[in-house]
């Protein structure tokens, strides 16, 4: 219902309102249903449009590349943090507190990377063609497989060990947000959540000889 007080403060859009409000509640009830996969383009295009298509008060304006990637020189995790903190006038979670923080990273993403996800409409959640182990090889192993800047070494239980006692799921939600020298979502916005799930899991199993 906030989502549509926010649309609804905007007065070019009451006119469509009345046309769309069905489809609009539809859409809400689906999303209450599958609350925790919201895909980074639904987040956006429900909440964060509200500021950032106009550019309201500074918001980064979306499609603006230019201004996206300079606020993101320093990795997803920094601008994530503060998109799930507020900074200034950015409110926190985009003061819509049911907003899950990886639905914020989600739709972090999404804006940083223009869209320009391999499928925009795609979920973040919703796996792709790509194994854990081809994922692994295309793009962890770089530095999983050397342990490259103190990363963890694929398959290597002394490495994966004392980081397992927080369970798979924070290890991967760690890998989407990043953490320390290792980048949010390995450097790749638009993998999904489940792909790199897997690649954890493959990461985190021992490796046969
Ligand atoms: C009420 C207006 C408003 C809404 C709604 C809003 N933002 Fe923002 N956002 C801002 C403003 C203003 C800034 C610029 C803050 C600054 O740098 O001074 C900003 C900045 C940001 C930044 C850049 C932070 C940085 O470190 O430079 C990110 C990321 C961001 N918003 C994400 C989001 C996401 C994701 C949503 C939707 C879930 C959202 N915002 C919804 C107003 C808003
Ligand atoms: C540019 C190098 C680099 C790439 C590429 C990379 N990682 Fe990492 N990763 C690291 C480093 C360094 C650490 C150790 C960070 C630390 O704990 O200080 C790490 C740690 C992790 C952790 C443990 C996080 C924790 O909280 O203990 C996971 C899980 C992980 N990486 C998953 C992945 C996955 C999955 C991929 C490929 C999709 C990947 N990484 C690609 C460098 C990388």
């Amino acid at each position: 219902m906030k989502a549509l007080m926010i649309r609804g403060n905007r007065p070019r859009r009451l006119s469509i309102l009345a046309i769309v409000l069905p489809s609009i509640m539809c859409f809400q009830s689906a999303m209450a249903e599958t609350r925790t996969d919201r895909s980074g383009k639904q987040v956006v295009e429900t909440v964060c449009v509200g500021c950032h298509e106009s550019g309201k008060d500074g918001a980064p304006r979306i499609g603006d590349q230019a201004e996206w990637a300079k606020r993101a020189s320093h990795g997803l995790g920094a601008v994530t943090e503060h998109a799930i903190t507020g900074i200034r006038k950015m409110p926190a979670h985009g003061a819509y507190a049911s907003l899950s923080d990886l639905e914020m990273s989600r739709g972090v993403a999404y804006m940083v990377s223009g869209g320009a996800a391999i499928d925009p409409s795609k979920p973040y959640s919703s796996p792709s063609q790509m194994t854990g182990a081809q994922l692994v090889k295309a793009r962890c192993s770089e530095c999983h497989g050397s342990g490259k800047e103190g990363a963890p070494r694929i398959g290597n239980m002394d490495d994966w060990k004392p980081r397992l006692q927080v369970g798979v799921d924070n290890l991967v939600t760690s890998a989407i947000r990043g953490h320390n020298a290792m980048p949010a979502r390995a450097g790749m916005a638009n993998l999904s959540d489940s792909d790199l799930r897997s690649a954890v899991i493959f990461m985190v199993v021992p490796q046969k000889p």
